[in-house]
């Protein structure tokens, strides 16, 4: 089968579509048919090993896994034999985990907990767009961000993967919503329920006089003194994302307890199946900003990292074999 290969850090350009062995199933693994996956930020950091940390996990001097992909939907061809969730033809999205990434290919194995039935409204791209990136809104607004019905909430980078998710996932707990998106965005930002849009171009959230219950913030470029001073009283702030290591620090060191990074997200069934519910109810609608082609993976990551993607970037896998 083909897949995206890497075996040294580096720019886009070290991504080779390659032929690889067809993977088989363990006994608790369903091997599934990719037919779509979608690009997140931790495959450009894994790629270029970006912040040097990464090594610490996937090899200090060249990767570990040689394979990038997180998030795919696709059809169920052989499942292992102790598998009771899922049988041969079932159409399925999920996502690996971080240490097992390898859905850039025309077949993967996963674990059966780590997969759930397609909404069968979502084709296979808005599917594959879901899984990291609402596992981190829902992640870090429930656990982190202990997110209340009626609260004020801000979403920062309300425009992007994560944030596009986090707005929808905000939204259906009862909340207010304020998002922080640029001038081209706005409409989008309101389109998927926001409350409120701030034109981070034109307005600094955190020096209009607004205070906010929970800030969510997916972008990460802000100092502990700029969350504080638009966090009400008691309020909490759940940040996901960083911009550069300094600021990252600064969170982890100075935050305290109502200000910090949220857990790295964790791909589980529990969460899995609350956000099916939501996409089967409409609540959330995956935002795909663009979709390439599975030998594009690299002009998608580079696209990605470029920071401003307005929602998700898919990745649409043909099989030469269709049927
Ligand atoms: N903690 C975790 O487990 C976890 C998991 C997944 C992701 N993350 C992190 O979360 C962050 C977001 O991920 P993502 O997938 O959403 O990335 P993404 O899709 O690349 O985010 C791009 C979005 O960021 C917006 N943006 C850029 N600069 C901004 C600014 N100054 N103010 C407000 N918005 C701004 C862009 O909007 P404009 O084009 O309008 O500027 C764009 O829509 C990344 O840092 C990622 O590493 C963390």
């Amino acid at each position: 089968m083909k897949a995206i290969v890497y075996t040294e850090y580096g720019p886009p350009e070290v991504l080779q579509l390659t032929e690889v062995e067809n993977p088989a199933p363990k006994d608790n693994e369903v091997l599934i048919r990719v037919h779509a996956a979608s690009a997140n930020p931790a495959d450009w950091h894994l790629m270029r090993a970006e912040p040097f940390l990464a090594r610490l996990e996937n090899g200090l001097l060249k990767p570990k896994n040689p394979r990038l992909g997180a998030d795919l939907a696709g059809r169920v061809e052989a499942v292992g034999r102790n598998v009771t969730q899922f049988q041969v033809g079932d159409d399925v999205f999920g996502s690996m985990p971080l240490n097992e990434l390898g859905a850039f290919a025309e077949y993967v194995c996963a674990n059966e907990e780590t997969v759930a039935l397609k909404p069968a409204r979502l084709t296979f791209e808005q599917a594959a767009a879901v899984p990291l990136a609402a596992f981190t809104a829902l992640q870090g607004l429930r656990d982190k961000g202990q997110i209340q019905q009626g609260q004020k909430v801000l979403i920062n980078g309300a425009s992007g993967g994560v944030g596009t998710f986090a707005v929808q996932i905000a939204k259906s707990y009862g909340t207010e919503v304020t998002g922080v998106c640029s001038t081209r965005n706005l409409d989008t930002v309101r389109s998927i329920g926001a409350d409120h849009v701030i034109d981070y171009t034109r307005e600094d959230f955190t020096k209009n006089g607004q205070q906010y219950d929970l800030i969510f913030d997916a972008v990460g470029n802000r100092s502990v003194s700029d969350y504080q001073r638009a966090l009400s009283p008691n309020g909490i702030c759940s940040v996901a994302g960083f911009t550069s290591l300094s600021r990252l620090f600064q969170v982890m060191l100075l935050g305290g307890k109502k200000i910090g990074l949220m857990e790295t997200a964790k791909a589980n069934k529990k969460d899995l199946v609350i956000i099916k519910e939501l996409l089967e109810t409409g609540k959330v609608v995956p935002v795909i900003d663009r979709a390439y082609p599975l030998s594009e993976v690299p002009e998608a990551i580079r696209y990605l990292e470029e920071g401003h993607a307005r929602g998700k970037v898919v990745i649409t896998v043909e099989h030469n074999n269709k049927t």
